[in-house]
């Protein structure tokens, strides 16, 4: 079996344990990163079961290719966003599917690599490291959206004001977006050592428990990646394609992601959106899940141990109902 450092999967005995692998099962990892839940998946549903693996980025697919050779027909790899889901099961005509996982977010291959701007220092802790790396953040390198930089050379200070509270629940988040706009003009956003060295001039969360720049950093790859949007429209398409009684298995790192995973499962749970005061259902919908962790999942001190980026991860996960 081949083992790369791409990533170390997280949550692996919780996440394949919730998918109910078999001999002969047809799962999608639409996250495939560097293979690693993807292998566990292939070696528990052998001798022919069949892994499809999405990723946005194309290193990663090739990395995952090498590491999966061994399987040969069994693997299909696909580079999509895994919003495409349901398009691509449709497309190799495999549906419907037994089991689909999502481990979301970025691998720490993506937020090793330099050239990759995922990131602003030599580890995240240091600000004083902030590299000549270039403002960037796509997660299929270069694709249809554009970079961080042109977010920050665009977007008024409402928008990025937005972003820095939204997703990176900033304090200063109103300061550091007009400190941007009065700055871009004559010095333009480029690399990541220009956007710290503001941050650190204003002052921005000085004196917090966790790096502003870290907060900065990571509102601007959600927002570059359109990351919930893909979320919500991805969970959507992974209901569809799953057989009544197949599994879904979701990973979030980040508490909107997570509030997100929840949400949509609660409604698939509940089915009816009429308002609770109506004296019966007009709306027809009917329950298209029902959840197999009524809390998220996280990593125990072992885990944390072995793996700090796997602390904030949290594992939902929910079967496929009967279709109506
Ligand atoms: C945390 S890593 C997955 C690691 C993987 N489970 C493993 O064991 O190696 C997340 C991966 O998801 C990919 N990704 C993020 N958003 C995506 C999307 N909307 N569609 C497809 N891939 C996505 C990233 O490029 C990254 O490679």
């Amino acid at each position: 079996m081949v083992t790369t450092h791409y990533h170390e999967p997280v949550l692996l005995a919780e996440t394949l344990g919730h998918l109910d692998l078999q001999p002969g099962s047809v799962i999608i990892d639409g996250t495939l990163g560097g293979g690693g839940h993807a292998q566990a998946i292939l070696e528990r549903t052998g001798p022919n079961g069949l892994l499809i693996g999405l990723d946005l980025d194309a290193e990663a697919i090739r990395e995952a290719a090498v590491r999966l050779a061994e399987y040969g027909e069994r693997v299909r790899l696909f580079q999509s966003s895994f919003r495409r889901i349901d398009d691509i099961a449709a497309e190799i005509a495999l549906t419907p599917i037994d089991g689909i996982v999502f481990d979301l977010g970025v691998s720490s291959h993506q937020l090793d690599a330099p050239e990759r701007g995922f990131r602003f220092g030599a580890t995240d802790g240091d600000s004083a490291a902030a590299s000549e790396t270039p403002l960037d953040m796509r997660m299929d390198g270069t694709g249809d959206r554009p970079p961080a930089s042109a977010l920050l050379a665009t977007w008024s200070a409402e928008e990025l004001e937005k972003i820095f509270s939204k997703y990176g629940q900033l304090p200063g988040s109103r300061r550091l977006a007009r400190g941007i706009i009065a700055r871009r003009e004559a010095e333009p956003f480029e690399t990541a050592s220009d956007l710290v060295g503001l941050i650190r001039e204003l002052g921005i969360g000085r004196g917090r428990r966790h790096n502003p720049a870290t907060l900065v950093f990571q509102a601007l790859r959600i927002a570059v990646n359109d990351e919930l949007g893909a979320l919500e429209e991805g969970l959507q398409a992974a209901i569809r394609v799953l057989r009544p009684g197949g599994r879904l298995a979701v990973i979030a790192y980040h508490s909107l992601e997570d509030r997100l995973v929840k949400q949509t499962f609660r409604a698939a749970v509940k089915g009816c959106t009429c308002p609770p005061e109506w004296p019966a259902c007009s709306c027809g919908i009917k329950p298209t899940l029902s959840l197999l962790t009524r809390r998220p999942i996280g990593p125990n001190e072992d885990e944390i141990k072995a793996n700090p980026r796997a602390r904030s991860a949290r594992l939902r996960a929910a079967i496929r109902l009967e279709a109506a």
